[in-house]
């Protein structure tokens, strides 16, 4: 397997030990190889929407056999058992994954999450189906930013609006005001007249970028 990118390494240091795990939107399938070949999880459901991509990991995963890998396509988690206890979904979008997670016929034991965008909308979510919200941070890997959530279910998270925003440690961490400070640099190069809408959304962000460095 090649080497995989400190951003799949990341979101693996998260799993913790299951008897069944499913990687929801696999794709390649590196996680799901990971979790078996460490023996984090004793047995990987592999799905996507897409058979092209679910086929790259299927093959990936050819060595082991039936028993340690079941494959599926699938949309969310339709198709995926309920007897699986961890469910990895990432590198989607947050919308996604509350659509997956609203409209799933079960509601997983542990979930490790990680949105490319609308971070808030999740956490709402999960808060609301009665998860507690275990982690909830943000790292990066090269210039690029990705916030990571893991949340057990059958527990109570009290949030604020900005730790709705950002998540919990992420608020607590440099990685935060260096994703704002390249989200304040991109709205300012992006046009060269900006809108009213746009200066304030630069000006909020800002404020919000030296209220955390000042609380660092
Ligand atoms: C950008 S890739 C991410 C792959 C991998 N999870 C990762 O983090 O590197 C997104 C994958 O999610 C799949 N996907 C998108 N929506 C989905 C859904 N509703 N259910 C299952 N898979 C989905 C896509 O087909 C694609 O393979």
């Amino acid at each position: 397997m090649k080497k995989i990118s400190k951003r799949l390494e990341k979101i693996f240091s998260y799993l913790t030990s299951c008897e069944y795990l499913a990687d929801v939107g696999c794709d390649h399938g590196y996680i799901a190889k990971l979790a078996l070949d460490s023996g984090i999880a004793k047995k990987v459901c592999i799905s996507d929407i897409s058979e092209k991509s679910l086929n790259k990991a299927i093959n990936l995963l050819s060595d082991y056999g039936d028993e340690k890998v079941f494959s599926v396509v699938s949309d969310g988690l339709e198709l995926v058992p309920n007897t699986v206890d961890q469910v990895l979904i990432a590198g989607m979008g947050g919308e996604e994954i509350v659509k997956i997670l609203s409209s799933s016929h079960f509601l997983p034991k542990k979930l490790v999450l990680s949105p490319m965008k609308n971070g808030e909308k999740v956490r709402k979510l999960l808060i609301e189906l009665g998860y507690e919200i275990v982690h909830d941070t943000i790292f990066s890997d090269g210039d690029k930013f990705y916030f990571l959530i893991t949340a057990d279910f059958g527990g109570k998270s009290v949030y604020t609006d900005m730790e709705l925003e950002f998540g919990k440690e992420s608020l607590k961490s440099k990685v935060l005001v260096l994703y704002l400070d390249q989200k304040i640099a991109n709205l300012e190069k992006s046009f060269d007249r900006k809108s009213e809408k746009q200066k304030e959304k630069i000006q909020s962000l800002t404020k919000i970028r030296n209220e955390i460095n000042r609380n660092l």
